[in-house]
C-alpha cells in the first residue's frame, strides 16, 4: 500500500517535472513574481523607488522610447516621485520640445509632456505597465492573474533582466534571446548592465535591481492615481459593509408585525 503511494508520488513528481521542462523548452515566456510595495489592498507606490525609477528611464531608456502621455508636472505630484515645483522645472528644462507657436523647439517646462520615442521601433511607455500582462492560464482560465495581479510591472522587470546573451541576425535586424519575452527573441538590445546608473543614496544597482526600479515607475506612469483608488475601494467596501447590516436590521423591523401574527 505504501509502496503504491510511493510510487504514485514518484510518477506524479516526474510528470510534474516533465512538463516543466516542456514549457521551458518550449520557448514560453517566464515572468517573475517580483513583490511591489504597492500589491495588495494597502500598497503604496515607494517614492525613493520611483525616483531611482526615473532616474534609470531617464539616463537609459530615455534615448529611445517615449512617455508622451505623461506630463513633466505629475513629478510633484503627492504619491509619485513627489518632486518639488523647483526640482520638475530643473528636470523638464533638460528635455527640448517642438512649440508650434514658435515653430521651433525649446527647452520643456512642467506643463508639458514628456517627448515620444526617438526610436521608430520602441514603443511609447506611458502605458506599457497596463498594456502587458506577465501571468496567464492554467488552461486559459486566468486563475494566476486573479491570484498575482496581471504582471505588466513584473514583465517589464523580466524582460530588462532576462537577456541570454545570445543574438542572432534575421533580414538585417539583430535579435536578442530573452527568456521573458514571448517567442524568446526581442530587438531590443540589453539596455541595463550592472552599476550602469548611479544612486545618491548608493542603493543596489545591478540589472534586477534597476530593472524592479524602473519598472515600478512605469506602473507609476500607467496609473498614477493607483492609491486613491485603492483608498476609494476600501471605503465603498466598509460602507457597503454597514448598509448591509442597516438593511438586514431594516428588513426584520418591517417584517416584524407580519410575522408575528402567522405565528
Ligand atoms: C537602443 C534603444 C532602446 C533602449 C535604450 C531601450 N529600449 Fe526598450 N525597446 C526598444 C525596441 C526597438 C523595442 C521593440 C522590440 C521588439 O518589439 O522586438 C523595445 C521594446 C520594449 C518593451 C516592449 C516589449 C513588448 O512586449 O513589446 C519594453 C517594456 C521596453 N522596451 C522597456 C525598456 C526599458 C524599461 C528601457 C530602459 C531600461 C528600454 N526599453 C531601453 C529599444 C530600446
Amino acid at each position: 500500500m505504501i509502496k503504491k503511494t510511493l510510487l504514485t508520488a514518484l510518477v506524479a513528481f516526474g510528470l510534474g517535472l516533465g512538463g516543466t521542462a516542456a514549457y521551458a523548452e518550449g520557448g514560453e515566456a517566464h515572468v517573475k513574481d517580483y513583490d511591489f510595495s504597492y500589491e495588495g489592498p494597502f500598497g503604496k507606490f515607494d517614492q525613493e523607488q520611483l525616483r531611482r525609477g526615473l532616474k534609470v528611464y531617464t539616463e537609459v531608456c530615455a534615448a529611445c522610447h517615449g512617455l508622451r502621455l505623461v506630463a513633466f508636472r505629475t513629478l510633484g505630484d503627492e504619491g509619485g516621485p513627489q518632486y518639488s515645483a523647483d526640482e520638475v522645472k530643473a528636470y523638464a528644462a533638460e528635455f527640448e520640445v517642438f512649440d508650434p507657436e514658435l515653430d521651433d523647439t525649446r527647452a520643456a517646462k512642467p506643463s508639458d509632456k514628456f517627448p515620444k520615442s526617438g526610436l521608430e521601433t520602441a514603443p511609447d511607455l506611458s502605458l506599457m505597465a497596463k498594456a502587458r500582462a506577465g501571468f496567464h492560464g492554467p488552461y486559459g482560465l486566468g486563475i494566476n492573474q486573479m491570484l498575482k495581479g496581471m504582471g505588466g510591472p513584473e514583465y517589464i522587470a523580466s524582460i530588462l533582466a532576462g537577456y541570454t546573451g545570445e543574438e542572432k541576425e534575421q533580414a538585417g535586424v539583430t535579435f536578442y534571446e530573452n527568456t521573458a519575452f514571448p517567442g524568446g527573441w526581442i530587438a531590443m538590445p540589453p539596455p541595463l548592465e550592472d552599476e550602469l546608473v548611479e544612486f545618491d543614496d548608493g542603493y543596489d544597482n545591478n540589472v534586477e535591481s534597476m530593472s524592479q526600479d524602473v519598472a515600478a515607475f512605469l506602473m507609476w506612469t500607467a496609473e498614477p492615481k493607483m492609491m486613491a483608488r485603492k483608498r476609494m475601494g476600501f471605503l465603498v467596501v466598509l460602507f457597503l459593509s454597514l448598509f448591509t447590516v442597516l438593511l438586514y436590521l431594516t428588513n426584520k423591523k418591517l417584517w416584524a408585525p407580519i410575522k408575528r401574527k402567522e405565528a
